[in-house]
């Protein structure tokens, strides 16, 4: 397949030729790759199942890890799912369009190949202007899974789409960087009290100034027979080709840690590299590259920069990558949960 790559710019005006030759692939089955503020998605028609199983194909993703169905009008909403509780309604008020998923019951009308076998359905607003006009063109409903391919870190650039799908979908709209750089938190509202399946830019305390409680997944006490709620929290994801270990603890005792870690491997003659806050990168001595992933001062930075950060560890040949822990006020829970799953849950601690 031919990977068409153009650029839009969120304006409708200058967006128009290329939105209608976009919506005519959707509307013929066809995927697309588009921006939108969390990270960039890759676009079915979410009400086609044969566009779901393109989805999947294309991704490399087992069928049985639902697919998020986009909207750009709340009215849309009752379309596809019932049952919906007045706090749905409220965090809708709060945060739509934005970084929110809400996971609802869901109408027939959505087939069971884009929610991978469940009877709920994760619904999305988002406010980026091009993946409004593109939703809006398109029909309305729009599934769209991360787009990079499974188990890769996400694609915060049209240019990391482009490494992992050019070939495999129709069309890739180039809206730029995207501003948030990781993916919405996604809360189940099936539940009561509502519950928290993936931590995003939206935490728990914004959520709990419109709700009345919010429950977080990972604190819940799994028995062993427990499923994990978002099915894609169970697989392994955001990998970089090299091994990469957390190092928590102490500041500066976390820098000796890593550096006497980093010279076991460097005499061994591995490559090696460190992903540090600006603060403390002068703390290494590394051979291979230390990345300043940003300021401990400025979460949204580092929260923006850490899927391009897990990406260019790959072009470096990076064997062996210790990463220091950023536990930040606001985005610390997000950008950990991302970090951690990268690592394989491979955490050090320096005290
Ligand atoms: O920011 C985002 O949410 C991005 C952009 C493109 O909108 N999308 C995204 O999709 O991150 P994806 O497929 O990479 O992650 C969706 C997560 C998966 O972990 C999936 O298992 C979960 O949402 N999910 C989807 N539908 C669900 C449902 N009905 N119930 C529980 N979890 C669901
Ligand atoms: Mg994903």
């Amino acid at each position: 397949m031919v990977t068409k790559i153009v650029k839009a710019t969120g304006d409708p005006a200058l967006d128009r030729d290329v939105m209608e030759e976009a919506s005519g692939i959707i509307r013929a089955g066809g995927i697309i790759a588009i921006p939108t503020e969390t990270v960039y998605g890759l676009a079915g028609d979410a009400l086609n199942p044969e566009s779901a199983k393109k989805i999947y194909k294309a991704k490399g993703r087992p069928s049985d890890n639902p697919l998020i169905v986009h909207i750009a009008k709340l009215d849309d909403l009752e379309r596809i799912a019932y049952g919906i509780p007045q706090d749905a309604y409220d965090l809708a008020g709060r945060f739509w369009p934005g970084p929110l998923t809400m996971v609802l019951k869901k109408k027939d009308i959505v087939p069971m190949e884009t929610t991978g076998g469940l009877r709920t359905v994760a619904v999305r607003f988002p406010v980026n202007a091009i993946a409004r006009e593109f939703i809006s063109a398109s029909g309305g409903y729009i599934a769209a899974p991360s787009a990079n391919l499974s188990g890769r870190p996400s694609c915060t650039t049209a240019q990391h789409c482009i490494e992992d799908l050019d070939g495999r979908v129709d069309m890739i709209i180039d809206g730029g960087e995207v501003g948030i750089g990781l993916e919405s938190t996604i809360v189940d509202m099936t539940v009561n009290p509502p519950c928290i399946l993936r931590q995003g830019y939206i935490n728990r305390e914004m959520l709990n100034e419109t709700l009345y409680s919010v429950e977080d997944e990972r604190e819940k006490e799994l028995s062993e027979d427990d499923h994990p709620k978002a099915p894609g929290m169970k697989y392994r994801h955001y990998a970089p080709k090299g091994k990469l270990f957390l190092v928590k603890g102490e500041r500066s005792k976390v820098a000796e840690r890593i550096n006497k870690l980093l010279r076991i491997h460097e005499e061994e003659g591995c490559n090696t590299a460190v992903i540090a806050s600006h603060e403390d990168r002068d703390l290494y001595r590394c051979e291979g590259p230390v990345i300043d992933i940003g300021s401990l001062e400025d979460e949204d930075t580092i929260a923006h920069r850490l899927f391009s950060v897990l990406r260019d560890l790959d072009e470096c040949g990076a064997e062996y990558i210790y990463s220091e822990c950023f536990d930040t006020p606001r985005l610390g829970k997000a950008i950990m949960d991302r970090l951690t799953r990268a690592s394989g849950n491979s955490v050090i601690n320096a005290e």
